[in-house]
């Protein structure tokens, strides 16, 4: 057991800038290939020594979630304490919000991951990293990559991660919506639509994409990025296709569903524009808040923070 009482972890959102859905499997998941990209909005997660498992959740995002264990951040901490054979052991979690949920940004999946984290490091028990990625891919398919971070080849159902390289920095922009979708019944419409149309419409190209990534060419990029999930989200929500019009509008590159949605991502061609584009982006209305995010940062990792954050 390590001496330490608290530990903090900050993890990302990611973006989807590929999303290339195949056929339902029998397990009720959809295979696919993906190429992840985490962005500069955090959560933060704090691990305290305790008796038992508790949570707090706290933070602009944090309205409507319930802090019991059915919340994914508690659902972490008790596998790895299993897991551990630990199940003695506790936690005082405390996640402080800043990925909107049920926003298609894996906010509820990056808290696994920092919580997963935090608990091996508060608890000592310097889970391989195999193995931390294993516990993470059982909470959810899109932990793993909150763990790990930067820019990805996601296939299986997420789970399984290639890095890809890419020198060039990434501006975006989220387009945050005033309401959630839920993943499961976003993956039901484009299953609907799919029976409807007799099969599945080619249209995301990660390989075209990891292509733009390497070569750092976001022209490139703009003309590849996209997401089978876009029509699903759209027939569900269409008032995001007035907030697409919005970003592309403002000057973004390319814009697009991010993830099952509503978030809606914009590619910039540089930080400025970026700002700009967001500022213009709120200012049309067609969205909660807009903010700039630079792509490609590390995934959950041990933050030194100030003692009351
Ligand atoms: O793995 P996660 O809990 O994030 O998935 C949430 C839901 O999204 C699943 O229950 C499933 O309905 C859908 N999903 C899917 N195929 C994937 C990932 C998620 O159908 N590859």
């Amino acid at each position: 057991m390590s001496d330490q009482q608290r530990i903090t972890v900050r993890v990302p959102a990611k973006i989807n800038i590929s999303l290339a859905i195949g056929p339902l499997r029998a397990d009720g998941f959809h295979e696919l290939t993906t190429v992840f990209q985490a962005v500069d909005l955090y959560d933060v997660v704090t691990a305290e020594r305790a008796e038992g498992i508790s949570l707090a959740l706290q933070g602009p995002e944090a309205t409507g979630l319930v802090a019991d264990d059915t919340n994914l951040a508690w659902r972490a901490a008790a596998l790895l304490a299993e897991a551990a054979d630990r199940s003695r052991i506790g936690v005082a979690l405390r996640v402080s919000k800043f990925i909107p949920v049920a926003a298609g940004l894996a906010g509820g999946s990056a808290d696994a991951a920092a919580a997963l984290l935090a608990c091996d490091l508060l608890w000592g028990l310097g889970t391989p990293r195999a193995e931390l990625d294993a516990l993470a891919a059982r909470l959810g398919s899109d932990v793993t990559f909150a763990l790990h971070g930067h820019t990805a080849l996601g296939t299986g159902r997420g789970e399984h991660l290639s890095p890809i390289s890419t020198a060039a920095e990434f501006h975006w922009v989220l387009a945050v919506a005033g309401r959630g979708l839920s993943t499961p019944s976003v993956y039901r419409e484009l299953d609907r639509q799919r029976e409807a149309s007799g099969g599945p419409a080619d249209g995301a190209a990660p390989d075209r994409v990891v292509a733009a990534l390497q070569a750092g060419d976001c022209t490139a990029l703009a003309d590849a990025m996209g997401n089978d999930l876009q029509s699903a989200a759209l027939a569900l929500a269409p008032e995001l296709a007035r907030t697409l019009e919005a970003g592309v509008s403002a000057g973004a590159l390319a814009g697009m569903v991010a993830g099952s949605g509503p978030t809606c991502v914009f590619l910039a061609r540089d930080r400025a524009t970026a700002q700009s584009i967001a500022r213009d982006i709120q200012a049309s209305g067609t969205c909660r808040f807009a903010v700039a995010v630079l792509g490609n940062v590390a995934g959950a990792r041990p933050a030194t923070l100030p003692a009351d954050q």
